[in-house]
């Protein structure tokens, strides 16, 4: 089974985004403009950057969604390709959506040979019933969701994502919306210490957000380290982890509305499944996985009980079979040769057929 691809370049990869032409989206937050594409939009310019992203879990994925011929899933995180390629090359069709043009490019090339069986939509995860209608899909025999960034997305400076490199503060996975720029120089510090908490669990959240207060009335924030060198001065290094990898975190799951997304999908994708057509969603981190393992537990529970019920009663949405119960992470081999696979946990659920409640 094919795990990477091989480090390659792409003559018309799109070049990124102007450092500097920032519009300040004061007070709004990024769930408000959602997620709108044009399937030629995009970054215009050519790049060098090579695309890099080894698949986690493949093996697993693959074992899992049962991927024969004939059979239609939908990868709602394209990313590189890597998942998608799996399924292909076992014989299923896959509708491979993504936010980002440049995965959705990358992806088309490399998955060429694959004819009519592969298709690269543009769109949101989050908006799978609207993409599955527009495209007719039908009843899918699986759903993969392979959460959070790219190392392609991480590794390239001019996206803004990692406190590694030099860039703009950008963190958008597509086009749409404010940045972690806007938030950073626009947002109140009440709002700002908000995210820090929530979405990075950052103990230094009150000090961070009352420090950005103070810089940006000087000069606004563009750079990522810009950022991230003034978190490190301000609260020193604590270990090997990078002090300022939470704020980042929280930045970026904000931008991109990450977990309302996740919320959004699990809503309906019950909807979209045949009956023994399976889920499966690999998550990174702990807010993410909380929501995914819920959703499942929640969802193939036969009855639900409350303490005013004399005795438990029929759940009427319950929707899946759970199959591995306790989620499946990656093996040393794999986490050894691979860092950031290291917090990943593949959760998956069967649908089933829905039992008549009276
Ligand atoms: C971890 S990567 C997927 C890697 C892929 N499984 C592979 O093997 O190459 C996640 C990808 O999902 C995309 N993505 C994240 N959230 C999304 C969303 N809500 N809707 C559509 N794409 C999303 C990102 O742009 C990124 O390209």
């Amino acid at each position: 089974m094919l795990s990477t691809h091989p480090i390659q370049k792409l003559s018309d990869f799109r070049r990124l985004r102007s450092f500097t032409s920032r519009s300040l989206f004061r007070g709004m937050t990024s769930k408000a403009v959602g997620c709108a594409y044009s399937m030629a939009g995009g970054r215009s310019d050519s790049t060098d950057q090579p695309f890099y992203h080894e698949s986690i879990l493949l093996d697993e994925v693959v074992h899992f969604l049962a991927p024969l011929n004939g059979r239609l899933f939908v990868d709602g995180t394209l990313g590189g390709g890597g998942h998608t390629e799996a399924l292909l090359r076992a014989g299923a069709t896959v509708k491979g959506i993504d936010r980002d043009a440049e995965a959705r490019d990358y992806a088309t090339e490399r998955l060429a040979r694959f004819g009519d069986r592969f298709e690269a939509v543009a769109g949101c995860f989050g908006e799978i019933s609207r993409l599955a209608e527009v495209g007719n899909w039908g009843g899918l025999d699986g759903i993969l969701l392979d959460l959070g960034v790219s190392s392609h997305q991480l590794d390239v400076g001019e996206r803004g994502f990692s406190f590694r490199f030099d860039g703009p503060l950008d963190m958008r996975m597509g086009d749409e919306g404010p940045t972690a720029a806007d938030l950073v120089n626009g947002w109140g510090e009440a709002e700002l210490r908000q995210i820090f908490w929530d979405l990075g669990e950052e103990k230094s959240g009150r000090k961070i957000a009352a420090w950005i207060v103070q810089e940006r009335a000087k000069a606004p924030f563009e750079t990522t380290l810009q950022l991230a060198d003034g978190i490190e001065k301000l609260i020193g290094r604590r270990g090997r982890t990078h002090p300022a990898t939470k704020v980042f975190q929280a930045l970026r799951i904000e931008v991109n509305d990450e977990l309302g997304e996740l919320r959004r999908f699990l809503e309906v994708a019950p909807d979209l499944l045949k009956i023994g057509g399976r889920l499966a969603i690999i998550t990174f981190h702990s807010l993410e996985d909380r929501i995914v393992k819920q959703t499942f537990r929640d969802a193939s529970k036969a009855e639900v009980d409350r303490p005013e019920w004399p005795s438990p009663r029929p759940n009427p949405n319950h929707v899946y079979r759970l199959l591995a119960r306790k989620g499946v992470a990656p093996g040393g081999e794999e986490v050894s040769r691979n860092a950031r696979s290291r917090s990943s946990r593949l959760r998956v659920v069967e649908r089933i057929k829905t039992p008549t409640v009276s």
